[in-house]
Protein backbone atom coordinates (compact mmCIF):
# COMPACT_ATOMS: atom_id res chain seq x y z
CA UNK A 1 0.00 0.00 0.00
CA UNK A 2 1.06 3.07 -0.69
CA UNK A 3 1.78 6.07 1.97
CA UNK A 4 0.37 9.28 1.56
CA UNK A 5 3.77 11.02 1.31
CA UNK A 6 5.38 8.54 -1.35
CA UNK A 7 3.02 9.99 -4.02
CA UNK A 8 4.57 12.50 -5.20
CA UNK A 9 3.10 15.51 -7.31
CA UNK A 10 2.95 14.39 -10.61
CA UNK A 11 6.20 14.65 -12.19
CA UNK A 12 4.84 16.50 -15.30
CA UNK A 13 3.82 19.46 -12.92
CA UNK A 14 0.58 19.25 -14.87
CA UNK A 15 -2.14 20.97 -13.21
CA UNK A 16 0.15 23.67 -12.22
CA UNK A 17 1.14 24.30 -15.90
CA UNK A 18 -1.86 24.64 -17.42
CA UNK A 19 -1.24 25.37 -21.09
CA UNK A 20 -3.12 28.67 -22.99
CA UNK A 21 -5.41 26.71 -25.37
CA UNK A 22 -7.14 24.81 -21.77
CA UNK A 23 -7.40 28.40 -20.48
CA UNK A 24 -10.69 28.54 -23.38
CA UNK A 25 -12.14 25.65 -21.67
CA UNK A 26 -12.06 27.87 -18.38
CA UNK A 27 -13.20 30.71 -19.84
CA UNK A 28 -16.14 28.74 -21.25
CA UNK A 29 -17.40 26.82 -18.23
CA UNK A 30 -20.78 29.53 -17.27
CA UNK A 31 -20.53 27.42 -13.78
CA UNK A 32 -17.16 28.46 -12.86
CA UNK A 33 -17.06 31.87 -14.45
CA UNK A 34 -20.69 33.23 -13.10
CA UNK A 35 -20.11 31.88 -9.25
CA UNK A 36 -16.50 32.92 -9.26
CA UNK A 37 -17.91 36.71 -10.90
CA UNK A 38 -21.11 36.74 -8.20
CA UNK A 39 -18.55 36.20 -5.46
CA UNK A 40 -15.85 38.53 -6.66
CA UNK A 41 -18.56 41.41 -7.07
CA UNK A 42 -19.68 40.35 -3.63
CA UNK A 43 -16.25 40.60 -1.74
CA UNK A 44 -14.38 43.01 -3.29
CA UNK A 45 -15.68 46.22 -1.89
CA UNK A 46 -14.59 49.79 -3.62
CA UNK A 47 -11.49 50.70 -3.21
CA UNK A 48 -10.23 47.53 -2.33
CA UNK A 49 -6.69 45.78 -2.68
CA UNK A 50 -6.62 42.60 -4.11
CA UNK A 51 -4.36 39.72 -5.14
CA UNK A 52 -5.31 37.18 -7.39
CA UNK A 53 -2.69 33.70 -7.15
CA UNK A 54 -2.73 32.34 -10.45
CA UNK A 55 -4.17 35.05 -12.48
CA UNK A 56 -3.97 32.98 -15.97
CA UNK A 57 -6.13 35.18 -18.53
CA UNK A 58 -6.58 37.53 -15.81
CA UNK A 59 -10.26 37.57 -16.22
CA UNK A 60 -10.81 37.01 -12.05
CA UNK A 61 -8.61 39.97 -11.73
CA UNK A 62 -10.39 42.03 -14.03
CA UNK A 63 -13.43 41.10 -12.22
CA UNK A 64 -11.91 42.41 -9.32
CA UNK A 65 -10.90 45.92 -10.78
CA UNK A 66 -14.46 46.77 -11.43
CA UNK A 67 -14.45 47.65 -7.88
CA UNK A 68 -10.81 47.38 -6.61
CA UNK A 69 -8.11 50.56 -6.37
CA UNK A 70 -5.09 47.84 -7.40
CA UNK A 71 -5.00 43.93 -8.19
CA UNK A 72 -1.81 42.35 -8.08
CA UNK A 73 -1.78 39.62 -9.98
CA UNK A 74 0.50 36.79 -10.09
CA UNK A 75 1.39 33.97 -12.97
CA UNK A 76 3.69 31.42 -13.49
CA UNK A 77 3.68 30.87 -16.96
CA UNK A 78 5.53 33.21 -19.42
CA UNK A 79 2.75 32.48 -21.66
CA UNK A 80 -0.31 33.42 -19.89
CA UNK A 81 1.64 36.58 -18.16
CA UNK A 82 2.22 37.96 -21.84
CA UNK A 83 -1.69 36.85 -22.86
CA UNK A 84 -3.42 38.53 -19.57
CA UNK A 85 -1.81 41.66 -20.20
CA UNK A 86 -2.66 41.59 -23.72
CA UNK A 87 -6.70 40.78 -22.63
CA UNK A 88 -6.69 43.35 -19.64
CA UNK A 89 -5.39 46.03 -21.96
CA UNK A 90 -8.60 44.96 -24.13
CA UNK A 91 -11.12 45.36 -21.15
CA UNK A 92 -12.37 48.55 -18.88
CA UNK A 93 -10.33 48.80 -15.66
CA UNK A 94 -7.74 46.15 -16.97
CA UNK A 95 -5.07 49.59 -16.15
CA UNK A 96 -6.05 48.63 -12.20
CA UNK A 97 -4.21 44.79 -13.04
CA UNK A 98 -0.59 44.66 -12.41
CA UNK A 99 0.50 40.91 -13.57
CA UNK A 100 3.37 39.86 -12.22
CA UNK A 101 5.32 37.09 -13.23
CA UNK A 102 6.44 35.24 -10.06
CA UNK A 103 6.00 31.95 -8.30
CA UNK A 104 2.75 32.27 -6.24
CA UNK A 105 4.65 30.51 -4.16
CA UNK A 106 6.56 32.80 -3.05
CA UNK A 107 5.50 35.61 -4.11
CA UNK A 108 3.74 38.49 -1.10
CA UNK A 109 2.05 42.08 -2.71
CA UNK A 110 3.68 45.21 -1.44
CA UNK A 111 1.12 46.06 1.03
CA UNK A 112 -1.30 44.58 2.72
CA UNK A 113 -4.55 43.11 0.88
CA UNK A 114 -8.61 43.04 1.47
CA UNK A 115 -9.11 40.20 -0.58
CA UNK A 116 -7.13 37.13 -2.09
CA UNK A 117 -8.45 34.83 -5.37
CA UNK A 118 -6.85 31.78 -6.04
CA UNK A 119 -8.27 29.14 -8.13
CA UNK A 120 -6.06 26.11 -8.37
CA UNK A 121 -8.91 23.98 -7.76
CA UNK A 122 -9.51 20.55 -9.08
CA UNK A 123 -11.79 18.05 -7.74
CA UNK A 124 -11.46 16.32 -4.21
CA UNK A 125 -8.45 18.94 -4.15
CA UNK A 126 -6.42 16.53 -6.07
CA UNK A 127 -3.61 17.50 -8.86
CA UNK A 128 -3.91 21.76 -7.89
CA UNK A 129 -2.06 23.19 -5.39
CA UNK A 130 -4.13 25.41 -3.75
CA UNK A 131 -4.74 23.52 0.29
CA UNK A 132 -0.32 24.56 -0.12
CA UNK A 133 -0.65 27.23 -1.98
CA UNK A 134 -2.88 29.64 0.52
CA UNK A 135 -1.15 27.96 3.51
CA UNK A 136 1.96 28.83 2.21
CA UNK A 137 0.54 32.15 1.79
CA UNK A 138 -0.78 32.61 5.03
CA UNK A 139 2.64 31.89 6.72
CA UNK A 140 4.33 34.32 4.41
CA UNK A 141 1.82 37.06 5.00
CA UNK A 142 1.16 37.07 8.25
CA UNK A 143 5.41 37.33 8.63
CA UNK A 144 5.20 40.22 6.74
CA UNK A 145 2.24 42.05 7.73
CA UNK A 146 0.60 40.80 10.70
CA UNK A 147 -2.46 38.65 11.84
CA UNK A 148 -4.95 40.00 10.02
CA UNK A 149 -5.73 37.77 7.31
CA UNK A 150 -7.16 39.05 3.91
CA UNK A 151 -10.83 37.16 2.79
CA UNK A 152 -10.16 34.59 0.59
CA UNK A 153 -12.12 33.48 -2.16
CA UNK A 154 -13.33 30.49 -2.12
CA UNK A 155 -13.54 30.82 1.85
CA UNK A 156 -14.21 27.18 2.30
CA UNK A 157 -14.36 23.56 0.19
CA UNK A 158 -17.24 20.89 0.67
CA UNK A 159 -16.28 17.37 -0.06
CA UNK A 160 -18.94 14.27 -0.46
CA UNK A 161 -18.80 10.80 -1.53
CA UNK A 162 -21.19 8.63 -2.66
CA UNK A 163 -21.43 4.60 -3.53
CA UNK A 164 -22.52 3.93 -7.17
CA UNK A 165 -23.26 0.97 -9.98
CA UNK A 166 -21.31 2.44 -12.92
CA UNK A 167 -21.36 0.92 -16.45
CA UNK A 168 -18.16 1.11 -17.63
CA UNK A 169 -19.00 -1.27 -21.14
CA UNK A 170 -18.48 1.00 -23.71
CA UNK A 171 -19.56 -0.65 -27.43
CA UNK A 172 -19.33 -3.61 -26.00
CA UNK A 173 -15.51 -2.98 -24.39
CA UNK A 174 -15.52 -3.42 -20.28
CA UNK A 175 -13.29 -0.43 -19.12
CA UNK A 176 -13.66 0.50 -15.74
CA UNK A 177 -11.93 3.68 -15.71
CA UNK A 178 -11.55 6.87 -13.78
CA UNK A 179 -13.85 9.44 -15.20
CA UNK A 180 -15.30 13.12 -14.55
CA UNK A 181 -19.13 13.89 -15.19
CA UNK A 182 -20.75 17.26 -15.37
CA UNK A 183 -22.32 18.44 -13.12
CA UNK A 184 -26.45 19.20 -13.63
CA UNK A 185 -26.49 17.22 -15.97
CA UNK A 186 -28.35 13.20 -16.00
CA UNK A 187 -26.09 10.47 -15.63
CA UNK A 188 -28.13 7.60 -17.27
CA UNK A 189 -24.77 4.97 -16.68
CA UNK A 190 -24.52 5.71 -12.97
CA UNK A 191 -26.99 4.11 -10.43
CA UNK A 192 -26.76 5.75 -7.27
CA UNK A 193 -26.81 3.27 -4.52
CA UNK A 194 -26.82 5.47 -1.01
CA UNK A 195 -27.20 9.33 -0.61
CA UNK A 196 -23.82 10.75 -0.54
CA UNK A 197 -21.79 11.66 2.54
CA UNK A 198 -19.56 14.40 3.66
CA UNK A 199 -15.91 13.22 4.15
CA UNK A 200 -13.98 16.94 4.52
CA UNK A 201 -14.88 20.15 5.16
CA UNK A 202 -11.92 22.94 4.76
CA UNK A 203 -12.32 26.52 6.17
CA UNK A 204 -9.72 28.47 4.28
CA UNK A 205 -9.22 30.58 6.89
CA UNK A 206 -8.49 28.52 9.47
CA UNK A 207 -5.19 26.31 9.34
CA UNK A 208 -6.09 23.57 6.81
CA UNK A 209 -4.19 20.21 6.75
CA UNK A 210 -3.35 18.59 3.46
CA UNK A 211 -4.09 15.18 4.63
CA UNK A 212 -7.56 14.14 4.04
CA UNK A 213 -8.69 10.73 5.90
CA UNK A 214 -12.31 9.64 6.48
CA UNK A 215 -13.88 6.14 7.31
CA UNK A 216 -17.80 5.97 6.96
CA UNK A 217 -20.70 3.40 6.47
CA UNK A 218 -23.09 3.70 3.30
CA UNK A 219 -26.40 2.15 4.10
CA UNK A 220 -27.32 0.76 0.50
CA UNK A 221 -30.75 1.88 -0.95
CA UNK A 222 -30.95 -1.10 -3.37
CA UNK A 223 -29.29 -4.35 -4.61
CA UNK A 224 -26.44 -3.33 -7.08
CA UNK A 225 -22.80 -4.04 -7.78
CA UNK A 226 -20.79 -1.28 -5.72
CA UNK A 227 -18.45 -0.55 -8.64
CA UNK A 228 -16.91 2.96 -7.81
CA UNK A 229 -17.22 5.78 -5.86
CA UNK A 230 -18.33 9.19 -7.16
CA UNK A 231 -16.23 12.38 -5.41
CA UNK A 232 -18.00 15.94 -5.59
CA UNK A 233 -16.45 19.04 -4.47
CA UNK A 234 -18.36 21.90 -3.98
CA UNK A 235 -16.26 25.32 -3.49
CA UNK A 236 -18.33 27.72 -1.27
CA UNK A 237 -16.40 31.16 -3.03
CA UNK A 238 -18.28 33.89 -0.61
CA UNK A 239 -20.90 33.77 2.50
CA UNK A 240 -23.56 36.10 2.01
CA UNK A 241 -24.75 36.68 5.80
CA UNK A 242 -27.00 39.32 5.14
CA UNK A 243 -29.20 36.96 3.03
CA UNK A 244 -28.29 34.19 4.75
CA UNK A 245 -26.61 32.30 1.64
CA UNK A 246 -23.65 31.24 0.12
CA UNK A 247 -22.42 31.70 -3.60
CA UNK A 248 -20.73 28.48 -4.55
CA UNK A 249 -19.15 26.29 -7.23
CA UNK A 250 -19.73 22.90 -7.72
CA UNK A 251 -16.95 20.77 -10.00
CA UNK A 252 -17.49 18.01 -12.05
CA UNK A 253 -17.68 15.09 -10.65
CA UNK A 254 -14.91 12.38 -10.36
CA UNK A 255 -15.96 9.06 -10.70
CA UNK A 256 -13.38 6.11 -9.87
CA UNK A 257 -13.36 2.93 -10.41
CA UNK A 258 -13.19 0.27 -7.13
CA UNK A 259 -10.64 -2.30 -7.64
CA UNK A 260 -13.14 -4.87 -7.05
CA UNK A 261 -16.58 -4.51 -7.43
CA UNK A 262 -19.32 -5.77 -4.45
CA UNK A 263 -22.40 -7.25 -5.23
CA UNK A 264 -24.54 -6.12 -2.19
CA UNK A 265 -28.47 -6.05 -1.46
CA UNK A 266 -30.67 -3.26 -0.16
CA UNK A 267 -30.31 -3.00 3.17
CA UNK A 268 -26.44 -3.98 3.73
CA UNK A 269 -23.49 -1.97 5.15
CA UNK A 270 -21.00 -0.63 2.77
CA UNK A 271 -17.59 0.63 4.71
CA UNK A 272 -15.56 2.42 3.13
CA UNK A 273 -12.33 4.65 4.04
CA UNK A 274 -9.68 6.54 1.77
CA UNK A 275 -6.41 9.39 2.74
CA UNK A 276 -4.85 10.88 0.72
CA UNK A 277 -2.95 14.61 0.73
CA UNK A 278 -4.77 17.60 -0.88
CA UNK A 279 -2.30 18.34 -4.18
CA UNK A 280 -1.60 14.56 -5.09
CA UNK A 281 -2.56 12.50 -7.75
CA UNK A 282 -5.90 11.10 -8.69
CA UNK A 283 -3.81 7.73 -8.89
CA UNK A 284 -2.61 8.21 -4.86
CA UNK A 285 -6.39 8.43 -3.74
CA UNK A 286 -7.92 6.22 -5.72
CA UNK A 287 -5.21 3.50 -5.04
CA UNK A 288 -6.29 4.30 -1.09
CA UNK A 289 -9.74 3.28 -1.06
CA UNK A 290 -11.10 0.26 0.74
CA UNK A 291 -14.32 -0.54 0.13
CA UNK A 292 -16.33 -3.76 1.73
CA UNK A 293 -19.34 -5.11 3.25
CA UNK A 294 -20.18 -4.71 7.10
CA UNK A 295 -21.26 -8.32 7.25
CA UNK A 296 -22.54 -8.66 10.35
CA UNK A 297 -25.01 -5.93 9.03
CA UNK A 298 -26.23 -7.71 6.30
CA UNK A 299 -29.55 -10.35 6.29
C1 LIG B 1 -6.92 26.85 -12.86
S1 LIG B 1 -5.97 28.15 -13.54
C2 LIG B 1 -6.97 29.55 -13.12
C3 LIG B 1 -6.62 30.76 -13.91
C4 LIG B 1 -7.48 31.98 -13.63
N1 LIG B 1 -7.37 32.39 -12.26
C5 LIG B 1 -8.92 31.70 -13.95
O1 LIG B 1 -9.70 31.55 -13.02
O2 LIG B 1 -9.26 31.57 -15.13
C6 LIG B 1 -4.59 28.26 -12.40
C7 LIG B 1 -3.51 29.20 -12.84
O3 LIG B 1 -2.49 29.23 -11.82
C8 LIG B 1 -1.23 29.30 -12.44
N2 LIG B 1 -0.24 28.79 -11.49
C9 LIG B 1 -0.10 27.54 -11.04
N3 LIG B 1 0.92 27.45 -10.16
C10 LIG B 1 1.42 28.68 -10.03
C11 LIG B 1 2.47 29.23 -9.27
N4 LIG B 1 3.21 28.47 -8.46
N5 LIG B 1 2.71 30.55 -9.39
C12 LIG B 1 1.96 31.33 -10.21
N6 LIG B 1 0.96 30.86 -10.98
C13 LIG B 1 0.69 29.55 -10.89
C14 LIG B 1 -1.38 28.44 -13.68
O4 LIG B 1 -0.39 28.72 -14.66
C15 LIG B 1 -2.80 28.83 -14.13
O5 LIG B 1 -2.77 29.93 -15.00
Amino acid sequence: MTTLHEDAAEPHYLGQFIPLHYHHNMLMDKNRMDNFKAAIEFTVFEGAKVLELGGGTGVMSNYAAAKASKVWCVEFNPDLVTESRRFLALNPNGHKVEVIHADAFEYLPPEPVDVVICEMIHVAMLREKQVEMIEAFKARYRQRFGDKLPVFIPTAVIMAVQPLQQDYNFSGFHAPIIQFQRVYAEHPGSIELAPPQTYSVLDISQPTSREITWEGTFKLEQDGAVNALRFFTKNVLAIDQLHATTIDWVIDYLVLPLARPITAKAGDELQVSFSYLAGNSIQSLEKNIRATLNVSATK
